[in-house]
């Protein structure tokens, strides 16, 4: 893609930079010459954005670097402000250098980002710290890679970034979801089982997406479960952040900076906070700060669902008890019915209100041998829901598409769309852009 800096006036206000690219004078693609190309990565010869790229470094020579990097048709100033003059409404993606990590550079690029919702911004840092993330997130910017980020990892962010991009100058970027609170309190949905298996994410996900469909304001799904969740797996998402990001900024978390760490499902809409991408990190968070980041995001979403683990802890009782309604799963077998039993008596002695409990029965059909109105009487609770046993179901699971855009006329999507009635009925709800 040619240069966004079309105006004749460019040449008289680019900077004259030394052996790097400048701003061209009338739409020629800026020229690459990194004069630090030793040890790098071979420049991306060829490549080409379908954005406008600029790269941003007070440093020379890391700003040479990353030019070299990415290639020719890319812009370059030391400073943000540079920029400013040429910007014309143009989806512009900013390739942040090291040294913007530095000195309060940040609060320029915040400014910026805030005043131009057509301008996206990838940052290359040369430590990934907690703080640096946090500051990153805060002023705007989308992503944070590790320098020497490789040349897949940057074409990524910045394909991203440039997907999500307004294309007018003040306008609210793309598809973005409205991110400023209402203040009506959204629901919170837990999908809980005492059984491995059972098929908690299968219905959290299908929920999240049918609910991302249906509604008007942003649906989020939170993938409570720390140590194994498959949220992101199944739904085929490739996250840059997880709910160990959204703790770790746990005293400005605000609505914004919750939208920063969020992965949206493109077909749907429907927006994620991942499980941590390593077991290890379950341990640093508890119900509090899990309690906090719902109460978050239930100021600007309709839903929040929650998928869960298969046991009781300390955040899972956190999360039942903020929840407006448990999806409580059972299996139809016999050792899912006795474990349920067990969780259904724990959350009893619990004081759990049961008018917020729905049981629903995965794998309800007559070839199991297990009689419906048997496992209720057991369990003492009448299913609001039967979700048949389906080949769909894992074959949906595999292709990373939820069953019920998969295979829509299927038993089990009709089941998982009437699941979803109870929080969001259709003939009342708008359809969202997606
Ligand atoms: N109705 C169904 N028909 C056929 N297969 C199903 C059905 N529901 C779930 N499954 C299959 O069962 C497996 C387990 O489902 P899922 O991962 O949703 O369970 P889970 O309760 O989240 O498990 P875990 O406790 O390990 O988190 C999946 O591979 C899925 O394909
Ligand atoms: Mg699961």
């Amino acid at each position: 893609m040619s240069s966004f800096f079309t105006d004749d006036s460019a040449e008289a206000q680019a900077p004259a930079l030394e052996g790097e690219a400048s701003v061209p004078a009338s739409g020629a693609p800026p020229q690459a010459s990194g004069t630090d190309a030793g040890g790098l990565a071979a420049p991306s010869a060829g490549v080409t954005y379908a954005v406008n790229l600029v790269v941003i470094d007070p440093d020379d020579i890391a700003r040479n670097r990353l030019l070299t990097q990415l290639g020719t048709d890319v812009s370059s100033f030391p400073q943000i402000d540079d920029l400013i003059p040429y910007l014309n409404g143009e989806p512009v993606v900013l390739v942040l250098g090291p040294s913007c990590a530095i000195d309060g550079s940040l609060n320029g690029v915040e400014r910026v980002l805030h005043a131009h919702r057509e301008v996206g911004s990838i940052l290359i840092a040369e430590e990934l710290t907690t703080n640096l993330l946090q500051q990153a997130l805060r002023a705007g910017v989308k992503d944070v890679l590790a320098s020497p980020a490789d040349d897949t990892q940057i074409h990524e962010a910045i394909d991203r970034v440039a997907a999500g991009l307004a294309t007018t100058p003040g306008s609210p970027g793309g598809d973005d979801p409205p991110f400023e609170g209402d203040g009506e309190i959204g629901q919170v949905i837990t999908v809980f089982s005492t059984k491995g298996g059972a098929g908690k994410s299968v219905i959290a996900s299908n929920l999240g997406v049918t609910l991302a469909q249906r509604s008007e304001k942003p649906v989020c799904l939170i993938d409570a479960d720390l140590q194994f969740g498959d949220i992101a797996v199944m739904l085929k998402l490739s996250p840059q952040h997880t709910i160990v990001d959204a703790v770790s900024s746990l005293d400005r978390l605000d609505a914004s900076l919750m939208q920063n760490l969020l992965v949206t499902h493109e077909s749907s809409g429907l927006l994620i906070l991942p499980a941590p991408l390593e077991p290890a990190f379950a341990d640093q968070i508890g119900a509090t700060e899990m309690i906090q980041i719902v109460e978050v995001l239930r100021r600007f979403c309709s839903h929040v669902i929650i998928d869960t683990p298969a046991y009781f802890n300390d955040v899972v009782l956190g999360m039942i008890e903020v929840s407006d309604e448990v999806l409580l799963v059972a299996g139809m077998d016999i050792p899912n019915i006795k474990n349920v039993k067990i969780g259904l008596q724990t959350l009893r002695l619990l004081n759990t209100p049961m008018e917020k409990l729905r049981l629903i029965l995965n794998r309800a059909n007559s070839k199991v041998k297990l009689d419906v109105t048997e496992v209720e009487r057991t369990l003492q609770v009448s299913a609001d829901i039967l979700i048949p046993s389906d080949i769909v179901v894992p074959q949906s699971v595999n292709r990373g598409v939820p069953v019920v855009q998969s295979s829509p006329r299927s038993g089990v999507a009709k089941s998982l769309e009437e699941l979803a009635n109870f929080f969001a009925p259709v003939a009342t709800s708008g359809r969202r852009k997606k």
